[in-house]
């Protein structure tokens, strides 16, 4: 096998690696700050009224957020799993199985297009084209990610232990987003955020990343000993609740008429 397949297909494995895992996923993941949200949908003119598409919505962490902020929220989802998930904790949202380089919804249906931590996923050579089709002239296109403020001392430790030797873990390059000519340029803002944890739900949330899903059940169970031994090892983590402090990043483009 060449290299280049291999990454392929070890992207594709952790691509679809969540569903098996949503019910911890949807309790330790976090949720994201209303303020990015706003600032997502802000170029469209009366945010109130907005129909937005959570696309890639896993267990409904975005779509839980975009029903705070008021608006009209359909969710898509193409795993099986995150998808049931989401319907069982939000019974009300209309959730369809979909992916993003084939969206079950007519042309011009939107006016937000929202993708929480999954914009990475997605084929972009056959997904904006599609994104372009559903979203309305003038409307917007958002991609956020809550990323672990890795300025901190303790959480720089963290994430050299966490990356350990488990596979591709290259972050994603928010600087060099794809363009596509049904979209204007690219926009970026960061949001504060921060989680509750303590030293085990930080573990288990670390046990939802891809990276840590697709390795070998003793490779993972050894990588989150690590972890923990890590975080019991600083004095920041060691007890009791803290905060884990993240920054939101949130790109946005606007649909060209
Ligand atoms: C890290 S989870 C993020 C879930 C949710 N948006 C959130 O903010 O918690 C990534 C999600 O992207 C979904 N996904 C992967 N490939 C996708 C694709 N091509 N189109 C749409 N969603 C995709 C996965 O099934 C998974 O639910």
């Amino acid at each position: 096998m060449t290299e280049d397949v291999h990454n392929q297909n070890l992207r594709a494995r952790r691509a679809s690696s969540f569903g098996g895992h949503a019910g911890a996923y949807a309790e330790h993941r976090p949720d994201y700050p209303v303020a990015a949200a706003r600032w997502a949908v802000e170029p469209v003119t009366d945010p109130s009224t907005s129909r937005v598409l959570d696309l890639g919505a896993g267990t409904g962490k975005l779509t839980e957020v975009l029903l705070r902020c008021g608006f009209q929220v359909t969710a898509v989802e193409p795993d099986a799993g995150m998808l049931a998930e989401l319907r069982r904790r939000m019974p009300r949202v209309d959730a369809r199985e979909g992916s993003a380089e084939a969206i079950p919804m007519p042309d011009a249906s939107f006016d937000a297009v929202l993708v929480g931590q999954a914009f990475h996923w997605f084929d972009h050579d056959r997904a904006l084209p599609e994104i372009g089709r559903v979203l309305r002239p003038g409307g917007v296109l958002a991609a956020l990610w809550n990323r672990d403020d890795d300025r901190v001392e303790w959480i720089e430790g963290l994430q050299e232990v966490a990356r350990g030797e488990a596979p591709g873990t290259r972050r994603y390059d928010q600087r060099r987003l794809p363009a596509h000519p049904a979209f204007g340029a690219w926009e970026l803002a960061e949001f504060p955020h921060a989680q509750r944890r303590t030293a085990d739900s930080l573990t288990a949330t670390i046990g939802t990343h891809s990276h840590t899903l697709v390795i070998p059940a003793d490779e993972r169970e050894a990588l989150l000993g690590r972890i923990r031994g890590y975080l019991a090892s600083r004095p920041e983590t060691a007890s009791g609740e803290f905060d884990l402090p993240m920054v939101t990043l949130t790109v946005r483009c606007v649909r060209q008429p």
